[in-house]
């Protein structure tokens, strides 16, 4: 993700879905990046794509390189993976397909329909799940990845931190994306493909289509090593790579939260043809 313009983010419940289409309860199930404007630039596998704020502020978004093979910047994070590994909006796919070509077992989530089509057409495995629904293989996770800017995800990377903490098994390993400034802001945004001007003057159906401002968050790695610090997480290695930066961090000693518990249970039972993907 470009860092010239600002932040990007996400949040909003949407209809649960059924155990046949891969996908599960759906209580806080993010719709916004299943807007058109994200649809259209995966399909075409080009941008522009920002994410605009009220205001006008731009981020753009590298669509051309989440729609590209692995680069070697994706590579140092790939070649630090551990066990199985869960790609946490995975989008159009290219790092769960790398990981499995370079034998890992993993699994992408999104809210996009189209990211997780288009990742399954890579032969990657991938389930229309939003990281704070029940997921398979809770607690048992040897690798989160939080890449292309996806510590943003919820507006909130402190709660992120939380929801990864109960993900991972113990001694488990987070390795997320930072923005390369020193940093730490949330927002709220919505998708723009370029072609609705600024907000007050954009077209109705411009607007529609772009879907309702959600949250989201941008953070360097000073900012990051503070809020992991202080949730007990930590830190197994920082650095970076074709102008991008990155930080691993180790999963904090502490008991689960009797929230995850019970939605580990309900995802057990309601999502059994994906128990297969549950990391072993
Ligand atoms: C900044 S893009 C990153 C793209 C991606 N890493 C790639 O390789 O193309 C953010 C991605 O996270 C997904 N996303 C947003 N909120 C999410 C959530 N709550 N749970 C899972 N994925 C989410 C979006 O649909 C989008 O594909």
């Amino acid at each position: 993700m470009s860092t010239t313009v600002p932040p990007s983010g996400l949040a909003a419940p949407a209809p649960a879905e059924s155990a046949e289409t891969g996908t599960g309860p759906a209580a806080t199930r993010t719709t916004s990046w299943g807007a058109d404007p994200y649809a259209n630039a995966l399909r075409t596998g080009r941008g522009p794509l920002f994410l605009r704020r009220s205001d006008g502020w731009l981020l753009p978004l590298d669509v051309e390189r989440w729609c590209s093979d692995a680069g070697s910047a994706d590579l140092s994070a790939l070649h630090r993976c551990e066990g199985p590994v869960l790609d946490i909006g995975c989008g159009p796919g290219r790092l769960v397909a790398e990981l499995a070509s370079l034998g890992h077992r993993a699994l992408g989530i999104d809210v996009s329909e189209t990211a997780v089509a288009r990742t399954r057409g890579l032969g990657g495995a991938a389930l229309l799940r939003s990281v704070f629904d029940p997921l398979p293989g809770e607690g048992r996770w040897g690798t989160l990845l939080l890449l292309d800017g996806n510590i943003g995800i919820g507006g909130d990377p402190a709660a992120l931190l939380d929801r990864a903490a109960d993900l991972l098994a113990v001694g488990g390993l987070l390795i997320a994306e930072t923005a390369p400034v020193d940093v730490d802001e949330r927002v709220r945004v919505r998708l723009d493909d370029g072609r609705g001007g600024p907000e007050a003057s954009a077209a109705p159906a411009a607007r529609e289509a772009a879907g309702e401002p959600f949250p989201w968050a941008r953070i360097g790695t000073p900012a990051l090593l503070r809020h992991a610090g202080a949730g007990g997480w930590r830190t197994a290695d920082q650095w970076g790579a074709e102008g991008r930066t990155f930080v691993s961090l180790r999963r904090p000693v502490r008991e689960r939260s009797a929230r995850t518990s019970s939605q580990s249970a309900e995802s057990a039972k309601s999502t059994p043809e994906i128990s297969s993907q549950l990391p072993k």
